[in-house]
């Protein structure tokens, strides 16, 4: 028989959002390249992602590229897909030991081949895994997912009348994926930078000054504790809710 869950187990989310910034302050910091600063992130990453299957949680999103991204010099680019090469290849074991399934929030089509590939391969090898569902949001824009949406909702010939925000939501990257629950951003900036925008309605939003490179297992579950203590309303009273 399967033990009743604790109130603290009970409360956390189904869907965690990340925006992981604060890599290249994290660096000049200390003196480093950006580039060091973004390869301590991506240690970060596993941490969170393996400290995430050991909580049991569902959904857990990265913000990895946004399409704003693209404008930072061409080699800090280079350097983040390259980046996101290794990283599949060096994780792409333990992903599939672990029952973790890779998707994509973005439109990859424009990223370089090789990233391409390695994500690719990576999906598919996955794409049955069932104990946690990893997305990365690259080439990510919040505004540009709402654009495709319609595009995608108007060349199958929806009609007006049929339009609802159930079917929306379906259009999206997110498609057939609860909205984050928590959206956490690190390195003290406190904005959306075109995160989820349609998604995030109703999420709890969690900022820290900690630096993504910084952001480990004692500071997630910071978080976590922290959305355990929101009284979600969703519009209701207090009363309303705990009746
Ligand atoms: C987040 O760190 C990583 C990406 C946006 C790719 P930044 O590179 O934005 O780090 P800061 O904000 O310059 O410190
Ligand atoms: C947001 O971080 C994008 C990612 C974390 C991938 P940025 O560092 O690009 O955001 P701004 O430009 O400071 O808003
Ligand atoms: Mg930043």
């Amino acid at each position: 028989m399967t033990q009743p869950k604790t109130p603290q187990e009970r409360s956390l989310p189904a869907h965690i959002a990340i925006i992981m910034d604060g890599n290249g302050r994290w660096a000049t910091a200390r003196g480093l390249s950006r580039s060091e600063g973004h390869k301590a992130g991506s240690r970060a990453v596993r941490t969170v992602v393996t400290r995430c299957r050991e909580l049991g949680i569902s959904h857990l999103t990265l913000y990895a590229f946004s399409q704003e991204n693209w404008g930072r010099p061409k080699k800090e680019v280079g350097f983040l897909f390259d980046l996101l090469v290794s990283f599949l290849r060096d994780e792409l074991p333990a992903m599939e030991r672990e029952n973790i399934r890779l998707s994509v929030f973005g439109d990859i089509s424009a990223l370089p081949m090789a990233a391409r590939k390695a994500l690719d391969h990576a999906m598919a090898r996955t794409a049955r895994n069932t104990a946690l569902h990893l997305n990365l949001a690259l080439n990510y824009s919040g505004r540009a997912d709402i654009v495709q949406a319609c595009r995608r909702l108007m060349a199958a010939g929806t009609s007006e009348q049929d339009v609802t925000e159930e079917l929306f939501s379906s259009f999206l990257w997110t498609a057939g994926q609860p909205d984050p629950d928590l959206v956490i951003r690190t390195s003290g900036e406190i904005r959306l930078s075109n995160f989820l925008l349609y998604q995030s309605a109703y999420s709890e939003l969690y900022f820290t000054d900690i630096a993504w490179p910084d952001f480990g297992s004692e500071q997630l579950d910071e978080a976590l504790h922290a959305y355990a203590m929101r009284s979600r309303r969703f519009g209701r009273t207090e009363e309303q809710k705990q009746s």
